[in-house]
């Protein structure tokens, strides 16, 4: 097998979890993935995780070789307690797995994405708006606001306006916020004792927690559907991916009432954290990195101008644009273990550099995007952001036509990558057309407010991670392209009525 760090023997019964740290352990696997060699074992109780720290070998084993590294290991936790492995995120690769990811393809294949691309538009541009009428407030509601009203817009034909008051937003959001706390290698010891999960829930909080976020999941996918189903008997439903499944129920019967309704939530859970967590890092690497702020300045000027703001057409003419976004995804991933862990269902042997390693049945397999973006094998100088690298279509070997890996692999890849690339497009583009980020100046002190983007300590831990909270100095880049933010974000307001026609979920 692979040599474990440092050819450490693991302890019996725990293996290496007591060297595995409880936060960011991304960063632990890639000083032992640069030490002792791109893929290593290391022992969770008896069940062996192969760290991956090259592209190459991540491609290999999950796509290469996917019919055997497609499943998933067991969550106690997120798994067999919060969702009963009922969900696409948890499912083992099989027959109900296939039921989940076909039912999502209604909503992801390119042709659905494009059908709410107008959604993502007209959201962007009230994005913008707000961070000229209340710039302070963009980290902590507009960019969380603008992700989550596309996906639930998109998912349910209903818009969030505000992320404090919206009362599916609060709910779908606790949910999540659980799922990602608890979702981490070495988090738990349920993972590493599975019994812990037959302890009663009062001597068991973290199985106390899970059961009510399991029941309150549930309760509140029932009315989101609920909601839908009564917009389409008053004949009000917006497109939406909700009324799609349900103009179609039939062709999902093999979809319990539980199944069926989390599929619109499985948009949210999936595309909201992520999307929100890459563009707040884009403004950090904007503001720490001025002069790519320029060079995007200039090609936008040049393409788009200031009387309009960007449109899906001017992508192709964007290629300085694109290269930001890829460089974004790549230096900062917020999958940053690869997402969800594959898990290999044949003993296998992988041959790389002069050897052989056996990789039982029943592995974990960790594509660390720690480890493989920040591998200068494959990334000159890994630790700088320089969108540079990904012009005239520079490949990376091991990274397909992406040039990174940040949406996973083989056949559990994002199936939102899609949807999240028009997403990201459109938006991240709009930002860096009308706006200037720079760092803060104190009001009481006059001193600047310095940023962090060090993953030590300017990013929190959990299974996706984000830039923590802070602040910054956001300016339109001239007063046309602010009477234009403004007068296009009066246009978007209007035309997404459409999607406020709420009901009361009392
Ligand atoms: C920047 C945004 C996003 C990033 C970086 C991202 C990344 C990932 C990664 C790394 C995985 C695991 C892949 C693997 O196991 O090999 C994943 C899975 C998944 N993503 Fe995304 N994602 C993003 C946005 C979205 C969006 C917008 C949606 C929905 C519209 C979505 C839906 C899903 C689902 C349902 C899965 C589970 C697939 C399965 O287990 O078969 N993601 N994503």
């Amino acid at each position: 097998m692979p040599p474990t760090p440092g050819n450490k023997r693991p302890l019996p019964f725990v293996g290496n979890k007591l060297d595995i740290p409880k936060e960011k352990s991304w960063m632990k696997f890639r000083e032992w993935n640069e030490a002792y060699g791109p893929i290593l074992t290391v022992w969770n109780g008896s069940t062996p995780t192969m760290l991956i720290g090259d592209p190459e070998i991540a491609v290999e084993l999950m796509e290469k070789r996917s019919t055997k590294y497609s499943s998933r290991p067991r969550f106690v936790v997120a798994g067999d307690l919060l969702t009963e492995n009922r969900t696409i995120l948890f499912a083992s690769y099989g027959e109900r797995w296939r039921a989940y990811r076909k039912a999502l393809h209604l909503a992801t294949m390119p042709k659905s994405v494009d059908s709410y691309r107008p959604i993502m538009e007209m959201e962007g541009k009230v994005l913008a708006e707000q961070l000229i009428s209340d710039p302070a407030g963009w980290y902590d509601h507009s960019s969380f606001r603008y992700t989550a009203s596309s996906v639930v817009a998109a998912g349910y034909g209903r818009r969030i306006l505000d992320i404090h008051t919206d009362s599916a937003y609060q709910k779908l959001t606790k949910n999540i916020e659980f799922l990602i706390r608890v979702n981490v290698p070495g988090a738990q010891w349920h993972e590493t004792f599975p019994a812990l999960r037959f302890l009663p829930s009062f001597l068991n909080p973290i199985k106390k927690a899970a059961l009510y976020y399991r029941y309150q999941g549930r309760e509140n996918s029932a009315a989101l559907m609920d909601e839908v189903r009564k917009k389409m008997a008053a004949g009000v439903a917006p497109h939406s991916y909700a009324k799609q499944l349900l103009e179609n129920r039939e062709k999902y019967a093999d979809l319990d009432d539980v199944e069926f309704n989390g599929q619109p939530g499985s948009l949210f859970g999936a595309g909201v954290d992520t999307t929100s967590a890459t563009l707040q890092s884009l403004v950090l690497a904007l503001i720490l990195n001025p002069e790519v702020q320029e060079r995007v300045g200039e090609e936008l000027d040049r393409v788009v101008g200031s009387q309009r703001s960007p449109v899906w057409e001017d992508e192709a003419n964007l290629p300085y644009v694109q290269a930001v976004i890829k460089e974004i995804l790549r230096w900062r991933p917020v999958a940053i273990l690869g997402g969800t862990p594959h898990a290999s269902t044949e003993d296998d042997v992988l041959e790389w550099e002069g050897k052989q390693y056996f990789i039982p049945k029943g592995s974990i397999i960790l594509g660390n995007l720690w480890s493989i973006h920040m591998n200068p094998k494959t990334y000159e100088d890994p630790e700088a952001f320089r969108p540079e690298r990904f012009l005239n279509n520079r490949q990376y070997t091991g990274t397909g036509t992406k040039g990174h890996s940040s949406f996973g692999w083989g056949r559990r890849v994002c199936p939102g990558a899609y949807f999240a690339e028009r997403s990201l497009f459109i938006t991240a583009s709009r930002l860096m057309w009308g706006f200037k980020f720079g760092k803060a100046t104190d009001p009481r002190t006059g001193s600047v407010v310095e940023v962090d983007a060090s993953m030590e300590t300017g990013y929190t831990s959990g299974f996706n991670c984000r830039p923590k909270p802070f602040i910054c100095a956001i300016v339109p880049r001239s007063e046309e392209i602010r009477e234009t933010v403004e007068r296009e974000a009066r246009a978007a307001v209007e035309d997404l009525r459409v999607f406020e026609n709420f009901y009361d979920d009392d």
